[in-house]
């Protein structure tokens, strides 16, 4: 077992890149939601507006990390699944993973669509200007917003049946799936013939 940190993911665990941007962006992510779920009642002084540019700077970090952990994820590829997971469980995995990065693309052009169709101009994190990526239009604009929040409550309840996901298979199925995502060398495997200390 090497004792360096493992860059590259692996046949049976995920590398340290891959397992940053989950974690960094699961931490955004979560930001995002709580950002996005009040923001929209705050009082109209300009801490509304600098609310608003926090969560659409934000997100545009999230798609652009996004687009990184897609092109990782095909340069260094994936952990085969544990040994012993049913072919039907994989496949369910493989296609709520697939939603998931489609939805986290998605999501934030969405959110970039609606920031363009207002024709409200946004510099990112105060850096530069974030060009419009559609003509400005109040029915894009509300097209925009619907797809929006609908995309974000599509992905709470993959996110939640995925988090389910992997501690059913920490506590129950008692595999590695859950620790393969984490920090730290994996346990050894346990060792039947070992002599109990
Ligand atoms: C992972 C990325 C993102 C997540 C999870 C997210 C999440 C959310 C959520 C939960 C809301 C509240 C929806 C509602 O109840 O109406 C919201 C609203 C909003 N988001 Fe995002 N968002 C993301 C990216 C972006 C980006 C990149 C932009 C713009 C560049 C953006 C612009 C907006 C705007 C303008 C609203 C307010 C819409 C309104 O006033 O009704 N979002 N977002």
């Amino acid at each position: 077992m090497s004792a360096g940190i493992q860059l590259k993911n692996s046949r049976d665990r995920w590398g340290a890149v891959s397992q940053a941007l989950h974690w960094l962006i699961l931490a955004l992510v979560l930001w995002m939601a709580w950002l996005g779920l009040t923001m929209t009642d705050l009082p109209n002084t300009p801490r509304k507006v600098e609310t608003y540019s926090l969560h659409k700077s934000l997100g545009l970090l999230v798609l652009a990390l996004m687009l990184l952990r897609g092109a990782w994820r095909l340069y260094a590829g994936a952990p085969e699944p544990e040994p012993g997971t049913p072919a039907w469980q994989h496949r369910i995995a493989t296609a709520t993973h697939g939603a998931l990065y489609l939805l986290l693309l998605a999501i934030p052009v969405s959110g970039w669509v609606i920031n363009s169709a207002s024709g409200f101009p946004l510099r990112w994190f105060g850096l530069f200007r974030v060009p419009q990526i559609s003509a400005r239009s109040e029915a894009l604009e509300e097209l925009a917003e619907t797809w929006h929040e609908w995309m974000f409550w599509a992905l709470v309840v993959l996110v939640l049946a995925h988090a389910a996901a992997a501690v059913w298979h920490h506590l129950f199925q008692q595999d590695a799936t859950l620790v393969r995502m984490l920090p730290g060398r994996r346990r050894p495997p346990v060792d039947p013939s070992a002599p109990s200390p």
